[in-house]
């Protein structure tokens, strides 16, 4: 066991981190918008039943693996395949999931970057009295400015870095600790709010009526991906908040915990997103600028209106910074397992996600139309195929490795509960969660 390794002070500190890492862009950003462009209710009900028969068991898996290894990803994998005489090549697993954040941390940052500029023009009572025409035209406005926008981007970088070369610091915890009940009650008047628009009637039909015609293929790769990227699975990221987790511990119930708290975030941002979208006869299908439009418009109708807006989105931007440290501490840890120091790391690592981000920024200008892969531009490309293809891929490798390649005795340990709980947990990855996720990946791609 690696004694130089902090741990979490508490169980419940242990939880606050994954949830900190899983609620952020994916639900309040993202969810919407892909559930919007994949048909309303259909997508809805595979997303959910992959979070249950996928992403949750996969999570476990990941963090049961950081667990037991007590190292970073790439030692904890290339010490227990050695541990059960297995390749140590397994350790690639680790890069592999390196380069995963690497892609997504690149977009993330520049998003975040969207919640800061929001938050200012919020807070300056920007958004005051505007309808909802003069609302899309200042988000289109501002997309077309890479000069704003790099600004934007660099500095939640920044932030992300800062805190990161630190070492995740007990304060970011007790903010955490604070502030996500605050996002989620400000979610919860949200759709109370909504309740009372004409909108709303249209909005749960719109989620919770599946029509099964709509479901291709594609649009299960694209829910299976969701419920890697909501969860945070897939890219090892949880298996480094793994290494730190208390030693008397249930997994599976922190993980469960985590699972209905995220999905209930993401419902409560569909239900609000939804009635406004319906209400205001806009177009459900609108892509990545839906929250950053139907928001400003809700909240305008509100007293109030751009305190709460303001407030939101100041929320929304903490959940995306507990998200994109966990983003970027596979990288970090990466490095400094190579021997570079952690402020190094976390330097290098910084510079090399925002240069990667500038190709997103510019995919809104300049870059537009440069697609230079499967008709995509690049924010198409880094926001679409390292979450539908490298995190299921990443928890399809993760499962087999803590299900069948790694010293189970170690697995049960690490699982934290009793016997038949282990068993049922290890049926399920066996034989629900790997070959479902082989068969769908199988599927969209060919
Ligand atoms: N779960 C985060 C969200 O929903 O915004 C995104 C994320 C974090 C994905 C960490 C992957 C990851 F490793
Ligand atoms: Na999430």
């Amino acid at each position: 066991m690696n004694a130089t390794l902090e741990r979490w002070s508490t169980r419940r500190a242990f939880i606050l981190a994954v949830t900190g890492a899983a609620v952020g862009l994916g639900n309040i950003w993202r969810f919407p918008y892909i559930t919007g462009e994949n048909g309303g209710a259909a997508f809805l009900v595979l997303y959910v039943i992959f979070v249950l028969l996928l992403g949750l068991p996969a999570m476990m898996a990941e963090i049961l693996v950081g667990r037991a290894g007590r190292r970073s990803p790439i030692q904890s994998l290339g010490y227990l395949a050695g541990q059960a005489g297995a390749s140590r090549h397994w350790q690639l697993l680790g890069l592999f999931g390196a380069f995963t954040v690497f892609c997504i941390l690149s977009f993330y940052s520049v998003v975040s970057g969207w919640s800061i500029e929001f938050f200012v023009t919020a807070v300056n009572g920007g958004f005051t009295g505007l309808g909802a025409a003069e609302v899309a035209a200042g988000f289109e406005g501002f997309l077309a400015d890479p000069g704003r926008m790099t600004f934007n981007h660099s500095l939640f970088l920044f932030m992300t870095m800062t805190v990161v070369a630190a070492g995740v610091a007990k304060g970011l915890e007790r903010l955490n600790n604070l502030l996500m009940p605050m996002l989620y009650l400000l979610l919860v008047l949200l759709a109370g709010y909504a309740a009372t628009t004409d909108g709303f009637g249209p909005a749960l039909a719109w989620l919770f009526q599946p029509d099964f015609s709509a479901i291709t293929p594609l649009v299960v790769l694209h829910a299976m991906g969701h419920a890697f990227f909501t969860l945070a699975v897939g890219a090892c990221a949880l298996m480094a908040y793994g290494a730190y987790m208390p030693e008397r511990q249930s997994l599976p119930r922190a993980a469960g915990a985590v699972a209905v708290l995220d999905v209930s975030v993401a419902l409560l941002a569909g239900i609000a997103i939804f009635s406004v979208v319906f209400s205001q006869g806009m177009d459900p299908g609108e892509g990545p600028g839906l929250m950053f439009v139907t928001l400003p418009i809700a909240f305008a109708e509100l007293p109030w209106g751009s305190v709460w807006l303001s407030l939101f989105f100041l929320l929304l931007l903490l959940a995306t910074w507990t998200s994109s440290i966990n983003l970027a501490e596979p990288m970090v840890a990466t490095l400094q397992g190579r021997g570079l120091g952690r402020g190094k790391s976390a330097a290098v690592v910084g510079l090399s996600v925002w240069l990667l981000g500038l190709l997103s920024v510019l995919s809104f200008s300049t870059l537009a139309e440069w697609r230079p892969l499967f008709g995509m531009n690049a924010f198409d490309l880094v926001t679409t195929i390292p979450t539908e293809i490298f995190l299921p891929v990443g928890g399809l490798l993760i499962g087999i490795f803590a299900a069948w390649v790694m010293p189970q005795q170690e697995a049960r340990a690490a699982l934290g509960v009793s016997e038949p709980g282990f068993l049922l947990w290890r049926s399920v990855v066996r034989w629900v969660s790997i070959p479902l996720a082989a068969v769908v990946l199988a599927a969209g791609l060919l």
